[in-house]
């Protein structure tokens, strides 16, 4: 089935076939929200293909004004059925390419964790066009970049490390810092990679004419 599709996703979730579904917060992710860390300060986030929600409310739960976004009305109701009073957080029902432009520049952080290799690899340079348009200046872009193994066909599709440096250095981010986890969960360990890239203050527009 088509990866283009909410239909696809929401069979995945109706049959059980998520298994990319931690049922909690990547450790890598919780790390990040501590107050002890001091890395990122609280302010408006959007994740991307949030799915059930486990990442999003996290953050919700430490503060961050989140937006968790999906097109799978399956996932949309499990997000609503998972939410926490304590961790409020806006959720949106819709396909990350068409999101209104009313949201360009309106947020700090975009967030991501195996959305970017469940999109179609043909539409990667619109998913970073996406990102760069979502985030205010300076904004910064986390992504737990997944699967590095190079493996053959998907979803989930192979990210390649050097693919992600150009899309994100053409649009004019500057890479903060990248680190193979130790605290990834183990059938992960090595196969992700915690990049973290911020806008530039000057936008650089890549669309063609
Ligand atoms: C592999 S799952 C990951 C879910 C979640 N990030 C997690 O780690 O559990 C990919 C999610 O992205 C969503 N998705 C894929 N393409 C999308 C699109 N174009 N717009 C919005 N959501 C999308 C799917 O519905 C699915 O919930």
């Amino acid at each position: 089935m088509d990866v283009n599709s909410p239909r696809k996703w929401d069979k995945n979730y109706e049959q059980g076939t998520d298994g990319w579904d931690l049922g909690k917060p990547t450790p890598v992710f919780k790390r990040l929200t501590l107050r002890a860390s001091r890395q990122l300060v609280p302010g408006r986030m959007i994740v991307l293909g949030a799915g059930r929600g486990y990442d999003a409310r996290e953050f919700a739960r430490h503060g961050f004004q989140v937006t968790a976004v999906d097109f799978s009305s399956r996932a949309v109701s499990e997000m609503h059925r998972l939410a926490e009073a304590e961790a409020p957080m806006e959720i949106l029902q819709h396909d990350i390419f068409t999101l209104s432009e009313a949201l360009n520049h309106s947020f700090d952080y975009v967030l991501e964790y195996t959305c970017f290799c469940a999109i179609d690899p043909k539409r990667r340079a619109e998913y970073a066009d996406l990102v760069a348009r979502l985030l205010k200046p300076n904004g910064l872009y986390i992504d737990l970049a997944f699967p590095l193994d190079g493996r053959k066909g998907g979803p989930p599709f192979a990210v390649s490390t050097l693919e992600l440096l150009d899309l994100f250095q053409a649009r004019g981010f500057t890479l903060i810092s990248r680190e193979k986890p130790a605290d990834s969960i183990s059938t992960r360990r090595n196969a992700e990679e915690l990049f973290l890239f911020q806008k530039a203050v000057t936008e650089i527009d890549q669309r063609t004419e």
